[in-house]
């Protein structure tokens, strides 16, 4: 089938990609000219393992291409997938739906200009994190010219290929049979491999997105909340989110405590949702979100008070080593990074920060220019009265403890992800803290 993916950034780029790897003849479109030269030369414009493999295939194959033209999209294929960003407004924390809304004027006005009956039904297909009521909303604007669907996207930075190619679930909210029967052809590979189809109305997809990130992000605050009763009371966060996670009811994933969630969907889309609730008049209902996003930012500033602390009181004259810049490790990403506003807020109280990441380095002194930053472990560390590590890459639990142990002037770190092994680390000198865990200390 013929299909344009609209927005390729990380889920544009690796929907673009997937779809071409499972057969599909596909264009993606973006306004960033440099971006859809990049991938069009087989080259994700960002760090996500895997996609580089599979984009270099599907572009050689010919299957890929790319462009800055909804003209050309409206030519080539009769149905579009929109993956455009949709941030959070500063203020209100409502999501910001101006992409969502150019790309369907857009689409709009070349449906329109084109004249020609197209082949069948255009059908435009939202993937991007949108209010429930969005598709509705964008239906009106669309009229007779296409009918919309909802089909929210799920995938995780870091393992978005295989996310895509193997999905837990594919939620399709349609208006029509016709939307139904197209998103039944295009995803017939996937769901003959076993991937649950679920249809719907598109209010309800739209809600399944939303609710979903706010369960997983209640998951990772209710943890950490239990961090802050075990700090205060001597009990072991690890050991209790193992017990609880021992319960098939509870499970285990996403009850791993902290620094917190962060990243460019998690806290945007609950503060969205929250914003979307109060609009309807039922902010009542999703009040506890609110108290979710604190408890999660209230942890970015325990990680930095306990880290003053065990340098004395007080970070003036102070060296910070930062293990960590990316909000998750495996990914390149810094928006909204809990690592890197506890590096930021550390130098604004009077430290000397250094900063190393495997990857995100570039996007990191992009987001916060004022922080130094170093591309190895030991140049990260030397003289440093303090190392806090705040992403959990693989790499750092592979660290040596007593050879770093040579390199800082001061042997204490904060494991604010629980990753390190704490037996290791003290055995070789080191003083080794970790949030929900006080008998470490
Ligand atoms: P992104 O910022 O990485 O990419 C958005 C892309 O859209 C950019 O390349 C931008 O140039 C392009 N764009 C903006 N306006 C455009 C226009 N009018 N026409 C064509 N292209 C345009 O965003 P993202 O992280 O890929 O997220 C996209 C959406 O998917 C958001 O709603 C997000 O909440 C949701 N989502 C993201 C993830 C994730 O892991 N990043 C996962 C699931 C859902
Ligand atoms: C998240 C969801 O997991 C995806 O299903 C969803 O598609 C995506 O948001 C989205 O809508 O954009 P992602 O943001 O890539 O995916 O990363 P996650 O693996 O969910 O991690 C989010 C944050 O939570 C990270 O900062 C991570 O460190 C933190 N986290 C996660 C914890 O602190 N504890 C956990 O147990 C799990």
């Amino acid at each position: 089938m013929r299909l344009t993916v609209i927005g390729t950034g990380y889920v544009g780029a690796v929907h673009a990609a997937c779809m071409a790897d499972i057969g599909h003849e596909v264009l993606g479109v973006d306004v960033d000219a440099e971006r859809t030269a990049a991938l069009a030369a087989g080259r994700p414009p960002f760090f996500e393992p895997a996609l580089g493999g599979t984009l270099q295939r599907v572009v050689d194959s010919g299957r890929l291409r790319f462009t800055t033209s909804t003209a050309e999209a409206c030519r080539f294929a009769d149905t579009h997938f929109v993956c455009v960003g949709t941030p959070q407004l500063p203020g209100s924390g409502a999501a910001d739906l101006r992409h969502v809304e150019a790309v369907v004027d857009g689409l709009a006005a070349h449906l329109a200009d084109a004249g020609d009956q197209p082949d069948q039904p255009v059908l435009v297909v939202g993937k991007s994190t949108v209010p429930v009521g969005t598709a509705d909303m964008l239906a009106r604007r669309l009229g007779r010219a296409a009918d919309v669907a909802w089909n929210p996207e799920f995938l995780r930075e870091g393992c978005a290929v295989q996310d895509t190619l193997r999905p837990e679930r594919i939620v399709a909210g349609v208006r029509t049979p016709t939307a139904e029967a197209r998103l039944r052809e295009i995803y017939a590979p996937l769901t003959a491999a076993g991937a649950p189809f679920i249809v719907t109305d598109p209010a309800t997809a739209e809600l399944v997105k939303l609710a979903s990130n706010s369960f997983l992000a209640t998951k990772v605050s209710f943890i950490n909340a239990m961090a802050e009763i075990c700090d205060a009371t001597g009990a072991d966060v690890l050991t209790l989110a193992e017990a609880m996670g021992a319960d098939s009811r509870i499970g285990p994933r996403f009850l791993a405590p902290g620094l917190g969630f962060g990243g460019s969907c998690l806290p945007k889309d609950i503060r969205a949702f929250t914003a979307r609730a109060e609009e309807l008049g039922l902010g009542e209902s999703v009040a506890f979100l609110r108290q979710v996003d604190e408890i999660n930012t209230r942890q970015r500033r325990r990680t930095v008070e306990l880290a003053e602390r065990l340098v004395g009181g007080s970070f003036a004259d102070r060296g910070v080593a930062v293990l960590g810049a990316a909000f998750k490790p495996r990914s390149d990403d810094v928006r909204d990074s809990p690592a890197l506003a506890v590096a930021e807020a550390v130098r604004r109280r009077g430290a000397e920060v250094r900063v190393h990441d495997p990857e995100a380095v570039d996007n990191a002194r992009a987001a916060y220019p004022a922080l130094q930053f170093a591309l190895d472990v030991n140049k990260t560390c030397e003289q440093a009265d303090i190392v806090l590590h705040l992403t959990e890459w693989p790499q750092y639990r592979d660290l040596d403890p007593a050879a770093l142990a040579t390199v800082v002037r001061t042997p204490v770190i904060v494991d604010a992800r629980h990753s390190l092994d704490p037996q290791a680390w003290r055995a070789a000198g080191w003083t080794l803290r970790a949030p929900g865990r006080p008998r470490l200390g």
